[in-house]
C-alpha cells in the first residue's frame, strides 16, 4: 500500500519506517526542512536505537522516501496518518490540537480517490469527528475515512514495539477503511498482534486510558515508597510482592524521581480535562498527576537535604537529564525541575547525558555539563543519578569517590546496593530503601502526626536521618 506519514518526529518516523519494512511504499512529510534534509542525508533527527539502520535499509529498497511536499504524497496515498505533535495547551493543560487541525485543512485540500486518514497523534476524544468535519468542510467531494489508530510505543523500544506491540487499537464504523487497515498491519497479524476493531471515539479513549494507568502505577508505588521509608520497610521488595500476583504485575513498579517524558505528563492532563469537560471527572487521575508534579521538586529537596541541608555553593553533579534511558528526549523529564530546585537553593549543577547533550544544551541555563560521567563528578560535593543509563550501573565507584570532594550518592533509580556503596564510604540516599548515613532506624519512629505525614517525600528523608 502507499502510505504517507504527516509529521516525521518519534512516533512518524518510526511508524514510517516500520511500515515501509513491512513491505509498503512509504513517504515521510514534515514541514521542517532541516529534518527532512537531515534524513535525506541518512542522519537521525532524534536518537532511537536501531532506527538508523532500518531507515537506510528501507531507503536503499526504494520504500521509504522523506519530503517537505504534504499535497503529492497525499495525492498518491491509499492511507494518510496525522503524526504530528499534540502538547499541552499553554494555560489550560488541554491538548493543543491545532497541528492536527492545520493537517487536516493541508490533507483536505490534497486528497484524490478514496483515501483513509488515520489519526495516529494522540488526541482527546471527539478529535475525529473534528477532522472529518474539517476534511468533508472544505472537500465536500472528496471519498475519504477518518480512523483512530493510537500509537503505543515507548521511546527507546520503539522499534521493537511497533513491530511486536501488544495489540493494534483501530476505531472507525467504515467497512472499506476496516479493510484497509487490517491490509496495512497484515504482516503484524500473522504474528498474532491482535487487532482490536472498535468504535473511533473507543479507540481515542483507550490511547488515555492506557497512559493515565500506567501514571497511575507509578506514582502508586512511588507513594508507597515514601511510606517504605518512614517505615523502615524496602520499595523494590515490596514492589516484587505486589508484581508477582498476575493481577497485578511487575511493570512499571519501580520507584523513582516521578514520571517524565513527551507523553504521561501531557496525557493526564489532557485526559483530566475532558473528563472535566464531559461532567466525568476522573478525579483518581487528577491526583495522580499532583502528586506527580510535586514529586519532582521533592526529589530536588531530597539531594538538598543529603548534602546536609545546605548546598548554597556546593556543586552537585547530574547523572542522566533525559527522562529515560536510550532516548534523547528530555520533554518534561524530572531531572529538568530536579535542577532548578537545586540552583533555586544555591546550588552550582553539573550535568551528563549520554544522548541528551545536545537539546540539554539549548534548554538549561547555568549549568556545565561535563564529557562523561568521571568528568561530571569530579570536584562535586554530591552525585545524583536520575536517569537509569547503563553506563550508570557500573560506574568505578572507587574512582568516583575518589574524584570527588564529597562522597554523596542520590540514586533516585535505585540501581546500586546498599552495601555495594557502603563498601566505597559514600553516604547513600534510595528511593523507598533505607540508605546508608548514620540515621536513626526508621523503625524506631513512632508514626508521625498528620501534618508531618504531608511533608513532601525529600522532606521525609531528612526527618528521617
Ligand atoms: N513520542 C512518543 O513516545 C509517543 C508515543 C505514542 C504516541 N505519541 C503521540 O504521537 C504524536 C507525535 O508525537 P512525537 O513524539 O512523534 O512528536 P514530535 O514533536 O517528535 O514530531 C511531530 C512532528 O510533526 C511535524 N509537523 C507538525 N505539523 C506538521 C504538518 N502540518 N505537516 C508536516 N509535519 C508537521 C513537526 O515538525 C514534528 O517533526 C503525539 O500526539 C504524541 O502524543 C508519542
Amino acid at each position: 500500500m502507499r502510505v504517507t506519514m504527516v509529521g516525521s518526529g518519534y512516533v512518524g518516523l518510526v511508524s514510517g519506517a516500520c511500515f515501509a519494512d513491512f513491505g509498503h511504499e512509504v513517504v515521510c512529510v514534515d514541514k521542517d526542512p532541516a529534518k527532512i534534509a537531515s534524513l535525506r542525508e541518512g542522519v537521525m533527527p532524534i536518537f532511537e536505537p536501531g532506527l538508523a539502520e532500518l531507515v537506510a535499509h528501507n531507503v536503499k529498497a526504494g520504500r521509504l522516501s522523506f519530503s517537505t511536499e504534504l499535497a503529492p504524497a497525499v495525492a498518491e496515498a491509499d492511507a494518510v496518518f496525522i503524526a504530528v505533535g499534540t502538547p499541552s495547551r499553554r494555560g489550560d493543560g488541554h491538548a493543543d490540537l491545532s497541528y492536527v487541525h492545520a493537517a487536516a485543512r493541508e490533507i483536505a485540500g490534497a486528497l484524490t480517490g478514496y483515501t483513509v486518514v488515520v489519526t495516529k497523534s494522540t488526541v482527546p476524544v471527539g478529535t475525529g469527528d473534528e477532522v472529518e468535519r474539517i476534511i468533508a468542510g472544505a472537500r465536500p467531494d472528496a471519498d475519504f475515512a477518518v480512523v483512530s489508530n493510537p500509537e503505543f510505543l515507548r521511546e527507546g523500544a520503539a522499534i521493537d514495539d511497533f513491530k511486536r506491540p501488544d495489540r493494534i487499537v483501530v476505531g472507525t464504523d467504515d467497512e472499506r477503511a476496516r479493510e484497509a487497515m487490517a491490509e496495512l498491519y497484515r504482516p503484524l497479524y500473522l504474528n498474532q498482534a491482535p487487532i482490536l476493531f472498535t468504535s473511533r471515539r473507543t479507540a481515542e479513549l483507550t490511547k488515555y486510558a492506557a497512559n493515565a494507568f500506567l501514571a497511575t502505577k507509578i506514582t502508586f508505588i512511588n507513594e508507597i515508597a515514601d511510606l517504605c521509608e518512614a517505615t523502615g520497610a524496602d520499595v523494590q521488595d515490596v514492589a516484587r510482592g505486589i508484581g508477582l500476583d498476575n493481577r497485578i504485575g511487575s511493570k512499571f513498579l519501580h520507584a523513582g524521581p516521578g514520571y517524565g517524558g513527551s507523553c504521561f505528563p501531557k496525557d493526564t492532563l489532557a485526559l483530566i480535562k475532558t473528563a472535566q469537560d464531559f461532567g466525568a471527572p476522573t478525579r483518581i487521575v487528577e491526583t495522580v498527576a499532583a502528586v506527580n508534579e510535586s514529586r519532582k521538586r521533592a526529589m530536588g529537596r531530597r539531594i538538598v537535604a543529603a548534602c546536609g541541608g545546605d548546598v548554597r555553593g556546593k556543586t552537585i553533579a547530574i547523572l542522566g537529564l533525559t527522562f529515560k534511558p536510550n532516548t534523547d528526549d528530555l520533554r518534561d523529564a524530572p531531572a529538568l525541575a530536579i535542577i532548578q530546585t537545586l540552583q533555586d537553593a544555591g546550588a552550582k549543577v553539573r550535568a551528563y547525558d549520554p544522548e541528551g547533550m545536545a537539546h540539554a544544551k539549548k534548554i538549561l541555563e547555568n549549568v556545565s555539563f561535563a564529557e562523561d560521567a568521571y568528568d561530571c563528578v569530579t570536584g562535586t560535593d554530591a552525585v545524583a543519578i536520575i536517569t537509569e543509563w547503563n553506563e550508570f550501573r557500573a560506574l568505578d565507584l572507587e574512582r568516583v569517590h575518589g574524584l570527588m570532594n564529597h562522597p554523596v550518592l542520590v540514586d533516585l533509580r535505585n540501581i546500586y546496593r546498599r552495601e555495594e556503596v557502603a563498601r566505597y564510604g559514600f553516604d547513600y540516599v534510595a528511593v523507598g530503601r533505607q540508605g546508608t548515613a548514620k540515621r536513626r532506624r526508621a523503625a524506631d519512629r513512632t508514626p508521625r502526626t498528620s501534618t508531618e505525614a504531608d511533608a513532601p517525600a525529600g522532606m521525609a528523608v531528612s526527618v528521617a536521618s
